[in-house]
């Protein structure tokens, strides 16, 4: 199940650390030229040194996505790096609480500009290249609480919703022009270090207690599947939801 992808390029939205990076990294180990982006430049150009020192290739480019412009600009940018694009991962997201009488208007809109309109005209600009050229590769990178619906997040848990809603559609709009379109639905994902500070935390100890799998999923275990999918391994799977949750979405 690891089929390279050499000579092939990606945009990777929300490198610069987390979930983006070890997708990044995961890419870049199979051949692919990754475009890792985030807003933190600093982030990502170590993001894109230690991806060359492991003898992979990369660049960086800066965005901050709140707005339409901001995609098209991120996508144009990218595409100039490249030439093209082949493999776009939507994993840029941001994740606040906040129950429905608490969410100001402000943060409504900064969850929906990042996590849903972002994702949005990422595609509208780079997917028709991929039409053209007969063939490419979405994943967004959902959640598990977008089926479950999360009561104290009900903005970004609604926001993946509408996300997975997205990924049916653009199944079924690219998926004859041969551009798969498929989601990562992560559950609780911390990296390894912040698993060992918050060892004695008893929220932690709970949501670990919840899940089958009794333990946090690692960025990179989220980074495998998405790598599944943006390969011709996945050739045959359109639309679907790879929940990698250690059984969140069953507990
Ligand atoms: N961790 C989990 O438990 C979990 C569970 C389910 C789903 N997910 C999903 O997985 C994805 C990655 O999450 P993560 O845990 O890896 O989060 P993270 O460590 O906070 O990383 C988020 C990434 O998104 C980028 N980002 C945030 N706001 C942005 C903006 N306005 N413009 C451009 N980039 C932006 C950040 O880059 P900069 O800081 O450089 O801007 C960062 O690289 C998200 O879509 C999240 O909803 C995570």
């Amino acid at each position: 199940m690891s089929t390279p992808l050499n000579g092939k390029t990606a945009l990777v939205t929300g490198s610069t650390s987390g979930i983006g990076r070890a997708i990044a990294d995961v890419l870049a180990n199979r051949g692919v030229h990754v475009i890792v982006s985030g807003r933190n430049t600093e982030r990502g150009a170590r993001a894109v040194a230690e991806i060359r020192e492991a003898g992979g290739k990369a660049d960086f480019v800066q965005a901050d996505l709140t707005s339409a412009d901001s995609a098209r600009t991120l996508a144009e940018q990218a595409r100039s790096v490249t030439g093209q694009i082949d493999i776009l991962v939507n994993n840029a997201g941001v994740f606040p609480e906040g129950a429905t009488a608490d969410t100001t208007e402000e943060l409504f809109d900064a969850v929906y500009n990042t996590n849903v309109k972002a994702p949005f005209f990422l595609v509208a600009e780079l997917v028709p290249g991929m039409v053209e050229r007969g063939g490419g590769a979405v994943v967004n990178v959902s959640s598990f609480v977008a089926d479950k619906a999360a009561p104290d997040r009900v903005a970004y848990s609604s926001s993946k919703a509408a996300l997975n809603n997205l990924t049916k559609a653009w199944a079924k709009q690219y998926g004859p022009s041969g551009v798969r379109v498929n989601s990562v639905a992560p559950g609780a994902v911390v990296p390894e270090e912040v698993q060992a500070a918050i060892a004695d935390d008893p929220r932690a100890a709970a949501a670990v207690d919840a899940v089958p799998a009794r333990r946090f999923g690692l960025p990179r275990e989220i980074a495998e599947a998405v790598a599944y999918l943006a390969s011709d391994d996945a050739a045959f799977v359109h639309g679907a939801f790879l929940n990698v949750d250690g059984g969140a979405s069953v507990a």
